[in-house]
């Protein structure tokens, strides 16, 4: 039989992992069948339900509670996609039903909410996987394979990723979870920099030292049911991050430096560098290129080609199967085809505590007011940042 899945939180991102099942579906009939959709909001389960009939011809059962849900399902595996405070709720509820999970990033929205998951997956013998879809794509996995494959910048120093651009506040927005640091746990340092954080780890393993600043240097307020409430994220953070491996990197974003912006991602070894021209969190980028020490230059587009023809038959079906290279549905099928063989995800969640804890190591150091030792921040034992939202959710 296939693997039965659920989707819980039918939100934003939920739809880019609906989408990822019913691409599954088409290339890959009999591999996985999502036979529950669940939010509190029932309307939006239904929309989902809707569109997965519309492509499958069958539709999921459609929930507004979890517990219902796992009492009337027999589930294989759910997707976590509901905001930061609730994937350990929802995960720990699913593995203790013995239904294996993958967890939106940042995995739980503390050290300690992301350690109770771990705890939990062990407890009942089951699979949490981490859903991080950016290292998966081959921009990046080209990218990881140049700097520690082929070692072509030679030995990787340093890197730095720097944004900085103006944001007019707008007291009129509307409020949302991720603005309240006890639903989100954090700013973008954690929420679209989880990416970042993962990518960091994935090309230069763990963090030994961060130092950071983090800031909002805008008052920054939005309306929520017609009262003025203070947004709790950051608009400004600058770090140093000093891995084992002896590479040092800044990573720095504002959105409160007006008259001049810029944008600047390069990474550098002692042959050369990666100038990439995306963004500070999703990269490296397709538009990326390899610059040497004697000026010759190879394109992403080129340097993607190599990777790809250096692949054993093995590994590209591992990494792309079916041919896919969308991130989020290689996380999707990465997790299913883990339940199905019986083994371990890609990310699980350790790998997403050690890529968590990097913007977490960042915000207690940024608390601390001097740098803070990685393993600490993993291990729980630096936690002052944490503690007020540990304590609102009851951890
Ligand atoms: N991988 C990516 O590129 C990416 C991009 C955006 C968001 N995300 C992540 O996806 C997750 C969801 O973010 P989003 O932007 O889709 O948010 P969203 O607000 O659009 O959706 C969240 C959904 O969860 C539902 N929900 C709230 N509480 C719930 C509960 N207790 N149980 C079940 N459902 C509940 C809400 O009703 C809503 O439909 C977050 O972890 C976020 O960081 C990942």
């Amino acid at each position: 039989m296939s693997v039965q899945i659920a989707i819980i939180g039918c939100g934003g991102m939920a739809g880019g992992h609906l989408n990822a099942y019913l691409k599954i579906h088409e290339v890959a009939p009999e591999k996985a069948e999502l036979v529950a959709v669940c939010d509190p909001v029932k309307e939006r389960a239904e929309e989902f339900a809707n569109r997965a009939k519309e492509k499958t011809g069958k539709r999921p059962g459609v929930y507004d509670d979890t517990d219902k849900m796992l009492a009337n399902e027999d589930l294989d595996g759910a997707n976590i996609c509901t905001p930061h405070a609730f994937h350990h709720v929802n995960a720990i509820k699913c593995l203790n039903a013995g239904v294996n999970v993958i967890v939106e990033k940042p995995i739980g929205i503390t050290v300690k909410a992301t350690q109770a998951i771990i705890q939990a997956a062990e407890a009942n013998g089951k699979i949490a996987a981490t859903a991080e879809n950016i290292r998966r794509m081959p921009s990046r996995r080209t990218a990881h394979w140049l700097m520690n494959q082929k070692q072509m910048l030679g030995d990787m120093t340093m890197f730095f990723a720097q944004h900085a651009s103006y944001r007019e506040p707008d007291p009129e927005a509307n409020w949302h979870w991720r603005l309240d640091l006890n639903l989100g746990g954090g700013g973008m340092v954690m929420d679209s920099g989880a990416h970042y954080c993962d990518t960091l780890c994935y090309l230069f393993g763990e963090p030994d030292t961060v130092y950071a600043r983090v800031a909002q240097l805008q008052d920054l307020k939005v309306t929520k049911n017609g009262q003025l409430i203070q947004n709790e994220q950051e608009d400004t953070w600058t770090a140093t991050i000093n891995f084992k491996s002896g590479t040092i990197g800044t990573w720095t974003c504002t959105w409160a430096a007006p008259g001049h912006a810029f944008n600047h991602v390069v990474y550098y070894g002692t042959e050369g560098c990666l100038l990439d021209d995306g963004d500070i969190f999703h990269g490296p980028f397709d538009g990326a290129k390899v610059v040497l020490k004697d000026g010759t230059t190879y394109t992403m587009e080129a340097l993607k080609a190599d990777y790809m023809a250096d692949l054993s038959k093995e590994e590209k079906d591992r990494l792309f199967p079916h041919g896919l290279t969308d991130g989020v549905q290689l996380e999707c099928y990465d997790f299913v085809d883990a339940i199905e063989n019986g083994r371990p995800p890609e990310i699980n969640a350790e790998m997403g505590l050690k890529a968590k804890a990097v913007a977490e190591a960042i915000y207690e150091s940024g608390v601390a007011g001097q740098a803070v030792n990685y393993d600490d921040v993993v291990s729980g034992k630096i936690e002052t940042y944490q503690n007020p939202i540990n304590e609102a959710r009851g951890l």
